[in-house]
């Protein structure tokens, strides 16, 4: 499963190295090609002996210590990674990831890597649970970097709780997904809609909202993941777009809807994740509008609903819409999905702190006409979105797609 791949293992000092020994010995035997990271903490638990044995390869520890001089050793290791698996991830190494801090051949390695990056971390249950361990967590996550979850039980320090290394097998089975992403939404058309619509007053005036863009964008990039040809019809947004991704830009709501209704008949699957202005200016002044009385009133008109014109016209394609609620948000969500004909609807709760606009993650509950089939807690904007595509991706089912 692993030919011709490079894995890049950093093993820091904790005694679960050994664990990391197994999971040395399991890359190479799938054919990875396996250079392993060891930090000085680490070599007081394991012999780099071990590690080299297992990897065939010399071990790298001291910065300094350059064996070929046609290299940097540790931009050569950065750059030769198809992914850097560190196991175990002591609470050191992960402060250091999510401050940036380079200070020996792992952590310069990880500074210079494009490579994606797997952390196993393995710790006492309090230090696991420490705040600045959750937040340098959570730091890391909304970055893209993936986490393999620590088991529960009897740990070394003697306490019982959170902070056992996963299993080899089951670090393994992350790699291989990873490097083999599986694409379930190959041969789909998928369309996102993201960011916030602007309704202009006067050349140098409009009406907006809080959208960043970032759920959106970040739904279309997991989309281009899993195989879709993904659209991204957007508005305002303040992020660069995914590569690989078709782009529309539109301002106002009825811009949004001309480009989405342009392309609806070609689509899988529509994802409105836009915060879309539910009026507009009567009329919008061609010259900048003058000060005049102490109060100015402003006529506003009602815009078209973009998810409920889908809903009436479509044909096999399947709807997600979302709903951004501050109030009796359920009962809004539900009565949103039946009225506007969707197949699933994104609840966001956006009085919630770390959930709904601007932030890097988000706090979601998903329905289908049946009722609620997840409930997230707060998580990276990236993992929502890959969340909810494999729900999608599992309704499509064997539906075929447009390029299909
Ligand atoms: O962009 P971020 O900063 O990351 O923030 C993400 C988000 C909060 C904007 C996003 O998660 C979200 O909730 N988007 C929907 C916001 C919204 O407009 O919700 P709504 O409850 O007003 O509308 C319900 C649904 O109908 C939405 O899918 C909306 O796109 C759609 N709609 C609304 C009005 C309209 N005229 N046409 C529409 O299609």
């Amino acid at each position: 499963m692993l030919k011709g791949k490079t894995i890049v293992l950093g093993v820091t000092g904790g005694i679960a190295c050994y664990k990391a020994a197994a999971l040395c010995s399991k890359l190479a035997q799938a054919g990875a090609d396996v250079r392993v990271i060891m930090t000085v903490s680490a070599t007081k638990f394991v012999a780099p002996l071990t590690f080299q044995t297992l990897s065939r390869h010399d071990v790298a520890i001291d910065t300094f210590d350059e064996k070929d001089a046609s290299v940097v050793q540790h931009i050569d290791l950065a750059d030769s990674a198809d992914l850097v698996v560190i196991a175990p991830a002591t609470a050191n190494i992960i402060a250091k990831m999510a401050h940036g801090i380079g200070d020996d051949m792992l952590s310069t390695t990880l500074l210079a890597t494009e490579a994606p990056i797997l952390v196993a971390p393995a710790m006492n249950v309090h230090m696991y649970a420490h705040p600045a361990v959750t937040d340098n967590m959570r730091i890391l996550r909304e970055r893209g970097v993936s986490f393999i979850e620590p088991g529960e039980g009897q740990l070394a320090c003697g306490y019982v709780g959170k902070g056992r290394l996963a299993e080899p097998e089951e670090i393994m089975t992350a790699i291989t997904k990873m490097l083999n992403p599986s694409t379930p939404l190959a041969g789909k058309k998928v369309m996102v809609t993201a960011g916030g619509t602007m309704e202009r007053i006067d050349p140098v005036r409009y009406i907006t909202n809080d959208s960043s863009g970032k759920m959106g964008y970040a739904i279309a990039e997991a989309a281009k993941r899993m195989g879709a040809r993904v659209t991204l019809v957007t508005g305002k947004a303040s992020i660069d777009v995914p590569p690989g991704v078709e782009v529309v830009r539109v301002e106002s709501t009825l811009d949004m809807m001309d480009a989405v209704m342009a392309r609806f008949e070609h689509t899988d699957v529509v994802i409105k994740a836009a915060a879309v202005a539910d009026y507009r200016p009567a009329h919008r002044s061609d010259t900048k509008i003058k000060k005049k009385g102490e109060t100015m009133t402003l006529e506003l008109v009602k815009n078209p609903d973009i998810a409920e014109t889908l809903g009436e016209r479509k044909t096999n394609q399947f709807i997600v819409s979302f709903a951004a609620e501050t109030n009796n948000a359920e009962e809004y969500a539900l009565d949103k999905l039946k009225r506007k004909k969707s197949d699933m609807l994104v609840l966001n709760d956006v009085t919630m702190p770390g959930a709904g606009f601007g932030t890097d993650t988000n706090i979601v509950k998903i329905f289908d006409r049946s009722g609620m089939i997840a409930s997230l807690p707060q998580m990276s904007k990236r993992e929502v979105a890959e969340r909810l595509l494999a729900l999608v991706a599992e309704r499509l089912g064997g539906r075929g797609g447009s390029d299909a």
